[in-house]
């Protein structure tokens, strides 16, 4: 009785102080506005307009239907883990074990995970940006902090300026991030960085986190992979790997990703992933086992390119062909990243362009304060449905 008259109504019911500080997405502010409605020519999030190749939601069904329905070891199926590893290994030319491989629920899991698993309240965290926001929003969730570093525009191009990262990487830094190919900007390292950045960090013992979740959506010249952290650095090295399979075999609903980590992380894993999510379901594991397995995950990887190729080329030379557009050239990824002559304000341009005339774009504030003034569209759609975004911001700009 005591107890309840002495709290205020207010404070017995707020969340602790992180989460109220988090910041929402502006893309999803966007979006869920935007949804439900049929006339919307929607950009805004990140995944193909195509479904997930039939061979894969097979593998998924018959699983289920074979009662694969069941919780299953928290590092997910032995099978699965041997099949990524075999699939890495072939893609980056390394030896990578199954036991460094762990199957999350989607990449977002996989991220916080790595990040749980070293990360204490007051740790430091450089990440390289713009960035996707649930990247730099997961560390504050922890009570770390947050210290960004942009990337430039230098000749129509995104760059690192590697010197002045490594700059801030002192020795009291807890963790780099590095998402390359970047989302939102498309901007890819340069594998002599990866050298460079991961030598430093092998110094002052600064653990790194590589987001290499459109490692296969790279469109540098006779380059279809994108490099990997995991090709320069030893077994041992400070280095966790995400990876999903959301974006290469076009499986964003189904939620399942990987974590590479170092064999010293291997044996508190599970508690970690138990007290998330417990385990990946069964069926959906199987799906996935078939994407990095069968011959047609391949084809179905070069299927999507070809389109990304060919949306892409469309997109920019149609921005080209408006005016007072800047969408610097990005070598991966599946976006653009715009900036309208004269329009600053990011959020207040993709809403203008919702409500005046229907294309759905994310505002570049989303991505971080560095990307204000820039739109992100994804370009993951066919060219028809682009040639339509195209005209509708046409129209938008008179
Ligand atoms: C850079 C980056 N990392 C991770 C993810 C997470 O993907 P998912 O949770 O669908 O596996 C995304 C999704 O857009 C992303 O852009």
């Amino acid at each position: 009785m005591t107890v309840a008259t002495s709290l205020s109504p207010a404070s017995t019911t707020l969340p602790r102080r992180e989460v109220v500080e988090l910041t929402s997405s502006s893309i999803r502010d966007i979006a869920n506005a935007g949804m439900g409605r049929t006339d919307i020519a929607a950009f805004w999030f990140g995944e193909s307009d195509l479904p997930t190749p039939q061979f894969i939601a097979e593998a998924g069904m018959a699983a289920m239907a074979r009662g694969e329905t069941r919780y299953i070891h928290n590092l997910g199926l032995a099978s699965l883990r041997e099949a990524i590893a075999a699939y890495s290994s072939r893609l980056h030319g390394i030896t990578l074990p199954a036991s460094r491989i762990a199957v999350t629920s989607s990449g977002v899991s996989a991220l916080m995970i790595a990040m749980q698993m070293v990360l204490s309240p007051g740790d430091r965290v450089v990440v390289v940006t713009p960035i996707w926001p649930n990247i730099a929003e997961m560390p504050r969730l922890l009570g770390a902090e947050v210290v960004r570093h942009p990337l430039v525009i230098e000749n129509g191009r995104w760059r690192l300026d590697v010197e002045a990262l490594i700059a801030r990487l002192t020795p009291d830094v807890r963790m780099l991030v590095v998402n390359s190919p970047n989302n939102p900007t498309g901007w890819t390292i340069a594998r002599e960085d990866q050298q460079f950045l991961l030598e430093h960090c092998r110094r002052h013992g600064i653990w790194m986190l590589s987001d290499e979740v459109y490692e296969r959506l790279c469109f540098r010249p006779g380059e279809s992979v994108a490099p990997s952290m995991l090709a320069v650095a030893e077994p041992e090295d400070r280095l966790m790997v995400i990876n999903s399979f959301s974006k290469s075999w076009r499986m964003t609903g189904w939620r399942i990703g990987w974590l590479t980590m170092p064999e010293g992380l291997m044996a508190d894993l599970p508690k970690v992933i138990e007290y998330n999510t417990s385990c990946v379901p069964g069926f959906v594991q199987r799906g996935a086992e078939a994407a990095v397995s069968d011959p047609r995950g391949e084809e179905s990887i070069e299927e999507l390119r070809d389109g990304l190729i060919a949306s892409r080329t469309a997109l920019i030379q149609g921005l080209h062909a408006i005016g007072g557009i800047e969408a610097p050239e990005a070598d991966g990824a599946m976006y653009t990243f715009l900036r309208i002559a004269g329009r600053p304000e990011s959020l207040a341009t993709a809403k203008a362009l919702v409500a005046e005339v229907g294309l759905g774009l994310a505002p570049g504030s989303a991505f971080g304060p560095e990307a204000e003034g820039w739109l992100r569209w994804c370009y993951a759609a066919d060219e028809r449905k682009i040639a339509d975004g195209l005209e509708r911001l046409r129209r938008f700009l008179g």
